[in-house]
């Protein structure tokens, strides 16, 4: 393995060869790969490359579609980018079980978004409280030609708070601040904020002795939360009013034992990060900082637990999830990556808001359709149906091959070793 400097200056055609030649022995197989996955229309091309550093081809991701959705009583085809199989077909089939039993119901409990300034002060922490509440408004002053503009669309700096945290590290303070940022998911917003208030800060106290370590956004946000709901009466669950009972109770069971163990919630949440990747990711959301920050409020009561919950109460079932998504519909990739605005046209251009109803629903849906087939049939009669392809795919299988294979995989288990011996048989 060879290293390289001034890597980022080749150009796109000498960064393939280079990787060709020092890590593929030189494989053209490899090259023609690379630039199989390059657009050929040159602007669209160039618009991606530049996206990112270093770029020298495309990694596509599958972009599928959940249609039936009904979210607040309107309906909603939901744009899905995901490699997982079954995962856009629970979707639709979540969509579809919940569309006639009143579909989803959403609330945004906030939309606060929080960053925060880590700095050290030498001095007593009175004279520090007694500096910052006497210029605090210099705070907000100072950072007014950031401001200005999202202010103008309804958003801003909400709050600045001086946080003691002498007691867990020594000399540590914090500016804790909060941000409304409407229809932008606002980093970049909230990061220059935070900059200036460095700068504030400084200047204000700098008979104090105090040091800025760092200013950056947290995608920790507990108060950026909405919450997606279903309900409906336990005979409505299954045909049969005995199904319908078991189901309901099993069901409940799956649920509560994500809450108490985390080995289980773990996966639980995994699932449900199923729909919500594929949806954050489709708006060209940063898929990244909302798992990050979802992760970290399932353990916000120090276990780490379901986000999901059910309730059972004079016959009704009512399955909810509350989650913290911080998301944009402005700005960013929404407004460069050409798929990126079709998936949002489809979504009828949301705002933040309606964004975020619809990616908690996403997830509610994942986690319904993953959680009845475990208490179900189990998860691998569906999951290996879908795979079917895959393994179909991975052994180059004519139209004529796969047709038989469905046929065949109808009435038999398609475990992975089950396919490769039907096609060797089918073969030979
Ligand atoms: C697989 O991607 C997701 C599941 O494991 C989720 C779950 O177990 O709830 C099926």
């Amino acid at each position: 393995m060879t290293k390289i400097s001034g890597f980022s200056k080749l150009t796109k055609a000498e960064k393939i060869d280079w990787v060709c030649k020092h890590y593929l022995q030189g494989q053209d197989e490899a090259k023609s790969v690379v630039e199989q996955y390059w657009n050929s229309n040159e602007k669209l091309q160039k618009l991606h490359d530049e996206f990112a550093e270093n770029t020298i081809s495309n990694y596509y991701l599958p972009f599928g579609l959940a249609p039936n959705f009904i979210i607040d009583d309107k309906v909603y085809c939901i744009p899905m980018a995901i490699e997982e199989s079954s995962v856009v077909a629970a979707a639709s089939k979540a969509a579809k079980f919940w569309g006639n039993k009143g579909g989803f119901k959403t609330q945004v409990i906030g939309t606060t978004k929080v960053g925060q300034v880590h700095f050290s002060c030498q001095s007593e922490y009175h004279q520090l409280k007694e500096v910052f509440e006497k210029h605090k408004s210099q705070f907000f002053e100072d950072a007014n030609e950031i401001t200005k503009n999202m202010e103008r669309r309804g958003g801003g700096i909400k709050n600045i708070e001086l946080v003691n945290k002498t007691d867990q590290l020594e000399h540590y303070y914090q500016l804790h601040c909060t941000f409304e940022t409407v229809d932008a998911m606002g980093a970049n917003f909230i990061n220059s904020c935070l900059e200036q208030f460095g700068k504030t800060l400084e200047k204000i106290a700098h008979d104090l002795n105090v040091e800025v370590i760092m200013c950056i956004l947290s995608n920790y946000v507990p108060e950026c939360l909405v919450r997606a709901e279903v309900s409906c009466p336990i005979q409505d669950l299954a045909a049969k009013a005995e199904d319908a009972k078991n189901f309901a109770r099993r069901f409940k069971q799956a649920v509560d034992i994500a809450n108490i163990e985390p080995y289980r919630a773990v996966t639980h949440n995994k699932g449900i990060m199923n729909g919500i990747d594929a949806v954050v990711l489709a708006t060209g959301n940063d898929f990244r900082a909302v798992e990050a920050g979802v992760h970290a409020y399932a353990a916000k009561d120090g276990q780490y637990k379901s986000l999901t919950h059910v309730d059972i109460e004079n016959n009704l079932f009512k399955f909810w999830i509350e989650v913290p998504i911080a998301v944009g519909t402005v700005g960013g990739l929404t407004s460069l990556h050409p798929l990126v605005k079709v998936a949002l046209s489809i979504l009828g251009n949301p705002s933040a808001e309606q964004l975020m109803r619809i990616i908690a629903v996403a997830g509610l849906a994942q986690n319904f359709g993953a959680v009845n087939s475990l208490v179900t049939d189990g998860i691998q009669k569906g999951h290996m149906k879908m795979h079917l392809l895959n393994i179909l795919n991975q052994f180059e299988a004519t139209n004529n091959e796969k047709a038989q294979a469905i046929e065949y995989f109808k009435t038999h288990s398609a475990t992975h070793n089950a396919v490769v011996d039907f096609i060797n048989r089918i073969r030979s």
